[in-house]
Parts: C-alpha cells; structure tokens; sequence
C-alpha cells in the first residue's frame, strides 16, 4: 500500500538526519554568514516540524550533534533508528557512496517523505531502481540539489524563460570535485536554467583516486546552443559559476552561486555608436541564503500536497546519467600529448 495512504500526517511531522557532519549538522555551528545552514538547523527552524533522531556510524559526530540540538535520541546505524523511531521524514546526509545503501533503509522503512542529499547515487542504474521504488511506495523523495530551492536561481531562471536576456546563445561553467560529486550539481543547474542536455561529451578525463573524474564537457542543449563546462583543479580552490549569454543581455551566477551578476544590452560608456553589456538591477540579487530551510519546507509541502518537489529523483537520475556519458567519454577518446615544450607555469608558447 502507498505510504500516504495509510500513515497518517502529525501537525508537526518528525523527523531524523542520518549523518551529523557538515550539512547534517556542523555548518550551523560558528557560521560565517548567517541563515539556516545544516538540515538539523532547517528541522528546527521549519515551524512543521520537529527534530526528533539523529544516526551517525561516528559516536563523537553524533554526540556533538545530539549536544548542539538537544537530541536525545541518538543511534549508530540508520537501521536501528528507523525500525525504532516513528517519522514522517528524513534527511540523508551521509558521504556520497552510502546514499543509495541509507536510502534503501528508509523507502524498506516506509517513511513517507525522504530529502536525501546530492548525488542520490553513485550511478544513474542504481538512483533510477532506487527511485522507482520509493514511487511505488508512494514515498516522496526529494534531492538537495540546493539551487533549484533558492529564491535568486529560481528567479534567473524565470527570467532567462520570459527572454530577458534574449535567446540564450552561449553557456559557459566552472566546477572542481569530481563530476559526480559537483558536477552533478552543475549540470542539474544547468538544465534548471537553461532546459534540457541533449547530448554531453566529456574531454580531459582529470583522473582521481576516488574514482570520480573531473573533466571537462560540452553540452548540446534542447534550444539549440552549446555550453562548455570547465573541470578545475582543486588544489588551490573551488569553483562553482555559470555564464550565460543570451542575445540582448546575460547572467552570471559568481562566488560560489551566491551573487547574480545581470548585464543588458546598453549604449557604450567608451566608443559612441557601439553597443554593450552593462549591469542592470536584479532582484533578488543574492542567492543561497537559508539554503537548507527552502528545501525542508519544499519537502514538507510536497508531502502535505501531493505536489511535485522542486527537485526530483528524475532531475537527480538525469544529472548522473549526464555524469557518467561525460566521465565515459573523456575517459575513451584519444587525448593530444602533453610534455614538450611546456614551460613550468604549464604554458606551452609557440617557437
Ligand atoms: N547540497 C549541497 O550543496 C551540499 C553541500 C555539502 C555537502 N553535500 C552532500 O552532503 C553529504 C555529506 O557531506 P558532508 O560534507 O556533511 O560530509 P561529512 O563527512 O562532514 O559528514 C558525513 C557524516 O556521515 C557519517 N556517516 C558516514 N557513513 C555513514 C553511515 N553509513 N551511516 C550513518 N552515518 C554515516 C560520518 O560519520 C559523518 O559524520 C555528501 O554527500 C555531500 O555531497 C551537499
């Protein structure tokens, strides 16, 4: 039977996170900007519900956690807490690779609404099993892909469809990470932003010992135009941004996400008779702010209301299944050879 048939919704639905790391918990403890950070602090914060259970494999991580919120119900392995707390929700915070097995747990459970964090699996085969039996089960299963919740995304978003910016002509972007772990994010982004990927090869393969490349691509889009994503080095630091050009004007979505840069089409302050970009107000013009509360509360909705979560399990399946056609590309096609004539700076100039 489908869980939302028989489980009767509280007023204020309980709710468990398995995994008490940093966006289990952590980041909301000597925050650096303000807002809801952590889905412990997002649980708090939502006037629906209550945070009732914390797991985690790690004894000081979830003390720590169980402190910080005053959880007294605290366990060692998701297993343990769901046959033995009653809720209405969870988050699922765990490392990457455990995703698919905690989830396993909670749909065999029967919780109703699970917002699991991204990638909803380490394959596009296993997320899409995975998500069919939490819809047979009439479990709803949101995915933390953080943009498609925010306030300033959903908004550009919005804007680049009314044709504010024109035609969309050219789409460039930036990840570090692995292609699962960030670029899944970026090209779920993308397709939020700018409609579907049709087509996706991966070029520079940027091999790592997780396993998780971290190349770079490009995309063919349902509208016509390509896009070009850059797989960065993380040595030094990362990188998460989107240019998008459109033909009247532009956006750019700089400092991790968190600041809209909007651009139409202007007189030139240098050349007379020449046209250019300049920047125009934007609203709102700041993003990720209270990350984590948008989608509690979206989750919360989806499952007080029948209605679709802002990000699906098929918007997560795409992402990887868009992954792993550019991890697999990259990784096949014939590479020039690199060496000779390379200054140490890594710039190879012509003779
Ligand atoms: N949506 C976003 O923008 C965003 C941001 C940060 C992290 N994340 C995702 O959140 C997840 C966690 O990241 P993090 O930085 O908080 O990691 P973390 O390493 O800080 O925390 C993970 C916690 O899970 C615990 N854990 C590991 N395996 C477990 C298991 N099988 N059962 C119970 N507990 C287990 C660990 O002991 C640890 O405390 C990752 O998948 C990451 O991709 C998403």
């Amino acid at each position: 039977m489908a869980v939302s048939a028989k489980h009767r919704l509280p007023s204020r639905l309980r709710a468990a996170v398995i995994g008490c790391g940093n966006i289990g918990s952590r980041r909301s403890e000597n925050k650096k900007m303000p807002g809801v950070l952590s889905h412990a602090e997002a649980y708090r914060a939502c006037e629906d519900t209550q945070l009732v259970a914390f797991a985690d494999a790690n004894q000081d991580a979830l003390e720590r956690a169980g402190n910080l919120w005053n959880v007294k119900q605290l366990y060692r392995d998701p297993a343990t807490l769901f046959r033995t707390e009653h809720l209405d929700m969870v988050s699922i915070c765990t490392p990457d690779a455990t995703h698919a097995e905690v989830l396993r747990l909670a749909i065999d459970a029967g919780i109703p609404a699970v917002l699991c964090e991204k990638p909803l699996g380490m394959t596009h085969q296993e997320a899409s099993s995975l998500a069919a039996q939490a819809e047979a089960r009439g479990i709803v299963l949101a995915v933390n892909y953080q943009r498609r919740y925010d306030p300033m995304h959903r908004r550009v978003r919005e804007a680049i469809q009314a044709g504010e910016i024109g035609q969309v002509r050219h789409v460039s972007a930036w990840y570090t990470k692995g292609i699962v772990h960030n670029g899944t994010h970026l090209l779920d982004t993308l397709r939020f932003l700018c409609g579907e990927i049709v087509r996706a090869e991966g070029l520079n393969p940027r091999p790592d010992p997780s396993g998780d490349s971290t190349p770079d691509a490009v995309l063919t889009f349902a509208g016509g135009f390509t896009g070009f994503v850059h797989g960065c080095s993380a040595e030094a630091f990362a990188v998460f941004e989107i240019d998008v050009i459109g033909s009247h004007g532009r956006v750019r979505l700089v400092d991790e996400g968190h600041v809209l840069e909007f651009y139409v089409m202007g007189d030139s302050r240098y050349y007379p008779g020449y046209r250019q970009l300049v920047r125009a107000p934007f609203e709102p013009s700041e993003g990720l702010r209270d990350p984590l509360l948008h989608p509690v509360e979206d989750t919360v909705r989806a499952l007080r209301t029948g209605a679709r979560p802002a990000c699906t399990a098929a918007d997560a399946v795409r992402a990887l299944e868009l992954a792993q056609e550019i991890a697999h590309t990259a990784a096949t096609r014939p590479h020039p050879p690199t060496g000779g004539g390379v200054t140490q700076k890594g710039i190879a100039w012509p003779s």
